[in-house]
């Protein structure tokens, strides 16, 4: 499947924001202003974890930093979870009629947008109407002018904000409304500090407001901790009356395997990414990572998964491709929700088949050939990459396909 670029229309908006802003600072000043809020904001993430509406939302310089280094890697980070929704967990979107997406933490709109330009990539030809929530005023402000200065990115669209403090009530949505509920990066945000039944009954509450067909997509920012917890909610919420169902990361509703013990991996994706020539301007000293994006994803719906038979001949890799002197190896996680070790032959491949394996990215979804050996209850030897099926490895346009 294949991913549209980040648009330059977006990249040019974002920097044009930034010289209009403070028009006598000249380039380095301005660039090296932008660095230091960057470095705060991955600091603020990773040591402070302080989250009140000053954080990103309440500074020009903290909403144009975000939105000229982070807003495109956000923006392809929900690109990948949505297409996986769309392209592998067949999220049914309206045959007619409105498309409905409610966008919580929405900030200056990377993922509530990305989601819209993707569905227009992928030929959806319905209206799109999106309810934007945030506690940051100006960050909704921004999404609202983003959204109309680039109307050929998100064509029979519209945009609804509200500013609300997600922690507190909120004015009553008609349930059963909206096709995406999208939690964008804000979860672990708006539930720090809070006790985790809390933060059960308000996913539960939130889900009430997915149409049958809906799907909720949380996406998280990459660390242990935070991933882990993702997957620990996700899986209770299946037990929840009513329960939603968990279509992502893995399979047939089943949980991720490795929230019930010490694990080598936690579930989180590893997708590469083409930074825009502004990403790479800042962060020439800094040297942070700009050409992958790591997130944990889940997909929850009201409907059932749809069934994948296959045990482990179908699996999602949770591990990079490894290449030893004899093998080329990964891990994944079988249809069965098992973790099991893949091996193959480097000696019985053809270079094309090797190649073929190297492309392969944590996030992929494959079907094993035939030639699918267990050695040992949780090893699979393959000889050969002969009829396997790409069920999901989405690429960014741009770059070569596995
Ligand atoms: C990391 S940003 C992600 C923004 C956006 N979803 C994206 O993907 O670019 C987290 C967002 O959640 C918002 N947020 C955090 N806690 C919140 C709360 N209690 N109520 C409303 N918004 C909140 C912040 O203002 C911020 O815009």
């Amino acid at each position: 499947m294949r991913l549209p670029p980040y648009p330059r229309a977006l990249e040019e908006w974002w920097w044009e924001q930034a010289t209009s802003k403070w028009p006598d600072w000249g380039k380095e000043k301005l660039l090296n202003s932008i660095r230091r809020e960057v470095v705060e904001q991955s600091d603020r993430f990773n040591k402070t974890r302080s989250f009140e509406p000053s954080s990103y939302g309440s500074r020009d310089l903290s909403i144009l930093s975000y939105g000229n280094f982070f807003f495109p890697r956000t923006w392809q980070a929900t690109q990948y979870g949505l297409a996986e929704a769309y392209g592998l967990r067949n999220w049914r979107v309206p045959t007619k009629g409105p498309l409905r997406i409610l966008d919580l933490g929405s900030g200056s709109g990377a993922g509530g947008l990305s989601v819209i330009h993707l569905l227009r990539a992928l030929g959806i030809p319905n209206p799109i109407m999106l309810e934007a929530f945030d506690y940051s005023g100006k960050s909704l402000a921004t999404m609202k002018n983003v959204h109309q200065a680039c109307p050929a990115l998100w064509p029979k669209s519209s945009i609804k904000t509200r500013r609300q403090d997600l922690r507190d009530a909120w004015p009553e949505l008609k349930p059963s409304s909206f096709d995406l509920v999208l939690l964008g990066f804000s979860l672990n945000e708006l539930s720090e500090g809070d006790s985790p039944a809390n933060h059960l009954d308000w996913l539960m509450g939130v889900a009430r407001y997915l149409k049958p067909s809906g799907v909720l997509l949380i996406l998280e920012p990459a660390d242990s901790r935070t991933c882990s917890k993702l997957q620990q909610k996700s899986s209770a919420l299946t037990s929840e009356k009513p329960a939603l169902h968990q279509h992502a990361p893995y399979f047939n509703g089943l949980p991720c395997p490795f929230i019930n013990g010490k694990a080598k991996y936690y579930s989180h994706e590893v997708r590469k990414i083409i930074p825009t020539g502004v990403v790479d301007k800042i962060n020439a000293p800094l040297h942070l990572e700009t050409r992958t994006v790591k997130f944990g994803l889940s997909i929850l719906g009201k409907r059932k998964a749809d069934p994948v038979p296959g045990g482990a001949g179908v699996c999602r890799l949770v591990s990079p491709v490894k290449k030893t002197k004899g093998t080329l190896s990964f891990v994944g996680i079988g249809a069965d929700g098992k973790e099991y070790r893949y091996e193959f032959q480097r000696r019985d491949l053809q270079r094309e088949e090797k190649n073929q394996l190297m492309a392969l990215e944590r996030g992929d979804v494959i079907r094993l050939p035939e030639s699918l050996q267990p050695m040992e209850e949780d090893r699979m030897r393959l000889s050969s990459t002969q009829g396997m099926e790409f069920l999901f490895v989405p690429r960014v346009s741009g770059e070569i396909a596995a």
